[in-house]
């Protein structure tokens, strides 16, 4: 009977401090279910190498994911941008899309702040931060005002580009889980 106290009172404390929220098992379905591209979602869950399948392992495995396709697409952007020649059009595009995410406050710098957060376990700033940088992707990939229509000449650009956004939908989805 004893035992059986203990053990409600160890339920009721986790459940209201979520003592277990950051060793928890992750289910992958759960986690994706209401991601922008669900099975993108769980196959990059499902790619973290290593034995820690917790959602604060996961959480840093996919900002690192993040900060390596930023990376890729801001070299990307600055390659395209020298290839545009005097296409004053383009240039324009990739220029702006150089300042959404290599700029002192683009994709980049983002995510670096995100780290912070992680660290500070800061799962509501993480999750603002985190549609921050959907939002300067979309800024990039399909213009800052409803009305533009924005086209890329190399039509394979913004597929390309919207891959870190896929993966910081991910990491807002486990951080929403993070602070259940
Ligand atoms: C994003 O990162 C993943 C995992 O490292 C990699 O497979 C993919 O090719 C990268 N994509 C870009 C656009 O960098
Ligand atoms: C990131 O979160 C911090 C709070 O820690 C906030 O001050 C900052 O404006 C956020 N940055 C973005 C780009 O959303």
């Amino acid at each position: 009977m004893a035992r059986f106290f203990s053990l409600v009172v160890v339920f009721l404390l986790c459940a209201s401090f979520s003592c277990v929220a950051s060793n928890k098992i992750v289910d992958v379905d759960t986690i994706c279910k209401d991601a922008m591209d669900p099975k993108f979602c769980s196959t990059l869950i499902k790619s973290k190498p290593g034995a820690e399948r917790d959602l604060v392992s996961l959480a840093s495995y996919t900002l690192d994911v993040a900060h390596r396709n930023a990376s890729n697409i801001l070299k990307r952007i600055k390659k395209l941008m020298a290839q545009s020649g005097s296409n004053r059009k383009q240039v324009f595009l990739y220029k702006r899309c150089l300042h959404y995410f290599g700029s002192n406050v683009g994709v980049l710098y983002v995510i670096g702040q995100i780290t912070q957060l992680l660290k500070s376990k800061d799962y509501f700033d993480v999750r603002s931060n985190g549609s921050s940088i959907i939002a300067y992707v979309e800024y990039c990939v399909s213009g800052e005002y409803p009305a533009e229509v924005v086209h890329f000449d190399v039509p394979s650009f913004p597929k390309y580009a919207r891959v870190v956004e896929k993966v910081v939908d991910a990491l807002i989805l486990i951080s929403i889980n993070l602070q259940k």
